[in-house]
């Protein structure tokens, strides 16, 4: 049938504090956002919380298609990047494992092991691979509870990898260039760091640091409840500045362990970080850009992760702004296959 489209691709990102879900089309280049929604999760433990969150929020965008593609981060997932001599690809398996062992802190029999080569080099018949273990039972976990909820898990990604495939699809390479790029997203709990160029990953990171380490030092400063100090975080009014001077002390924890993580990557590659990407719902406060740049003397842009889909015109314009910061793991699960 003419204009057909093709089949649906579903991202479903499970957060700390919420749950994006994505439904996109695709024909020929044009993607097209047909269903999206954000769920808060109750506090509790995602056994009790995740099935009924996730029934909730099928309902309210919905979503008909069953197969979701989601992601894992934080320690359940161990990234690594090694070098290892050209070779054959049945080689490279056991080659694989051997070095898995050596560099994954998990017992083998309790991980799922994947791989990747990132790039050949002939001048030094070297090879660089992405190894990533993952835990066995806490994917498994997963899976049974989205499975309770009525959906099927098809690929199972990790969150900076899906982020990283979102930027590279939404931000394009002639802005990027040959330059090295730093991608911050800053989660609920979590907040995702990846090193790259041109298209390839080289150093990923999760800080344990995020958005509600924000809310806390607000309510503790400010002797006030979440919600309020949730409504300052975004709409600050008056007092932008005082805001911004005590949410400050977490940024600068957040850029002394980026930094680290830049020196280290220096260090490695001969070659530092041009510019940093940032994502996230925190990435609206205001003057926080402003604040980053002048105390690192970096680059620092905002980049939408939904910048290079169309989207359905029964989603409403001004739902979609509200959310669009906080979907840059969920669109990038999407664009897998
Ligand atoms: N429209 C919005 N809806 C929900 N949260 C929002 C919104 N705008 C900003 N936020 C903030 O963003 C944070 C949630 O970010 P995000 O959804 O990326 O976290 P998460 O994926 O649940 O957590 P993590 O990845 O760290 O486990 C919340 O702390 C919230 O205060
Ligand atoms: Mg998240």
């Amino acid at each position: 049938m003419a204009g057909k489209k093709n089949k649906k691709h579903i991202g479903l990102d499970i957060g700390s504090s919420s749950l994006k879900i994505m439904e996109v089309s695709s024909d020929k280049e044009v993607r097209t956002i047909e269903n999206i929604g954000v769920q808060e999760l109750p506090a509790g433990p995602l056994e009790e919380t995740l099935p009924s969150s996730l029934k909730t929020l099928i309902e309210n965008t919905g979503i008909t298609a069953k197969e979701v593609n989601i992601s894992i981060s934080g320690s359940a997932v161990v990234v690594r990047f090694v070098e290892l001599p050209i070779m054959q690809p049945s080689e490279l398996s056991q080659a694989v494992s051997y070095e898995a062992e050596k560099y994954m802190p998990f017992d083998m029999n309790e991980i799922i092991l994947d791989y990747a080569v990132l790039e050949k080099d002939q001048a030094s018949k070297k090879m660089k691979i992405i190894l990533v273990g993952a835990k066995k039972d806490f994917v498994e976990k997963r899976i049974k509870l989205i499975e309770e909820a009525g959906l099927a898990p098809n690929i199972i990604d990790v969150d900076s990898f899906a982020i990283f495939n979102s930027f590279i699809n939404n931000v394009n390479r002639e802005e990027r260039g040959s330059k090295t790029v730093a991608l911050l997203n800053m989660g609920a709990h979590l907040t995702s760091m990846i090193i790259a160029s041109g298209d390839v990953p080289w150093m990923v990171r999760d800080i344990n640091l995020g958005d509600a380490d924000l809310t806390q030092v607000l309510k503790e400063k400010l002797d006030i409840d979440t919600e309020e100090a949730e409504r300052l975080k975004e709409n600050p009014g008056e007092r932008a500045s005082e805001i911004l001077g005590i949410l400050m002390g977490i940024f600068q924890k957040l850029i002394d362990e980026v930094r680290l993580s830049f020196n280290y990557y220096e260090n490695q590659y001969g070659k530092g970080v041009d510019e940093v990407y940032v994502s996230g719902g925190s990435i609206k406060i205001e003057g926080l850009i402003p604040f980053l740049k002048e105390s690192t003397g970096m680059e620092f842009k905002q980049w939408d992760p939904l910048s290079s889909f169309t989207v359905n015109p029964k989603i409403p314009q001004g739902k979609l702004d509200k959310i669009r910061s906080l979907f840059a793991v969920c669109s990038g699960l999407t664009l897998r296959k």
